[in-house]
């Protein structure tokens, strides 16, 4: 897959497909808009301090970076576990500016480099609070033996990809969801919305990061 490196508004990276005509993230922030979505709508409003996490779509490693700083700066334990279908060359997420963005401990140095050099398909302690499981694979075809708190369901949008925002595919995540569980993500569409809600996810949409008005926070049933 080709992909070039764009700088979005709030000065760090991303990726453009052009062959897709799609960005890996928001092109008014990347870090902006995954801590709001991911860390502030996911992972603190979970309130848990012992959390698992299933992401679809490791792509850059945003997230993944952002939740292992997080976990680090507020004693959390995390289970990471996040599945990749194209992953980047190291060329591809050597050019990636996100440390510039995130006042990394200085004990953390290089652990933007390690989330992407870890071997695939095994558990690999990268921090005392971060545990990483990264599955090379596609999210349609896992099935997922344990249970997660928080789904960062961050594929590329409907319209170019829409058998990944199926009800057969949120159906394979609520199931691996614990109740009360929570699915966040940035589309907004209605389609995805009654997916959501077919399968039995109760849908909310929060106010979206900047730029973007809203998201979507989806969460089991108890
Ligand atoms: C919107 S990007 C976001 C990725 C990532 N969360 C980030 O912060 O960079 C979507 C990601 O999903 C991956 N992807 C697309 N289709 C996939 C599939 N069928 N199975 C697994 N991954 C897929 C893409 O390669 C890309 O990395």
């Amino acid at each position: 897959m080709e992909r070039t490196l764009i700088r979005t508004e709030d000065g760090s990276a991303t990726l453009y497909v052009p062959e897709l005509n799609e960005h890996y993230h928001s092109v008014h922030g990347a870090v902006q808009e995954s801590l709001h979505i991911f860390i502030r709508a996911g992972v603190e409003e979970s309130g848990k301090e012992e959390l698992r996490i299933l992401e679809a779509g490791f792509g850059t490693g945003l997230n993944a970076y952002l939740t292992l700083l997080h976990a680090h700066r507020n004693r959390l334990s995390v289970a990471y576990h996040t599945l990749e279908k194209y992953p980047l060359s190291p060329e591809e997420y050597h050019l990636l500016n996100y440390t510039e963005h995130s006042a990394e401990p200085e004990d953390l140095a290089g652990i933007f480099r390690q989330l992407h050099e870890s071997p695939w398909e095994t558990d690999l302690r990268l921090t005392p609070g971060f545990l990483l499981h990264k599955y090379r694979t596609d999210f349609r075809e896992i099935g997922f033996s344990e249970q997660f708190d928080i789904v960062f369901f961050d594929a590329f949008s409907p319209e170019v990809q829409p058998a990944l925002w199926s009800e057969a595919v949120f159906q394979k995540y609520l199931r691996a969801l614990v109740p009360g569980g929570i699915l966040v993500t940035y589309c907004v569409k209605g389609t995805v919305k009654q997916a959501l809600r077919k399968v039995g996810f109760t849908v909310k949409r929060l106010p979206g990061p900047p730029g973007k008005r809203e998201m979507l926070r989806a969460v089991k049933p108890v």
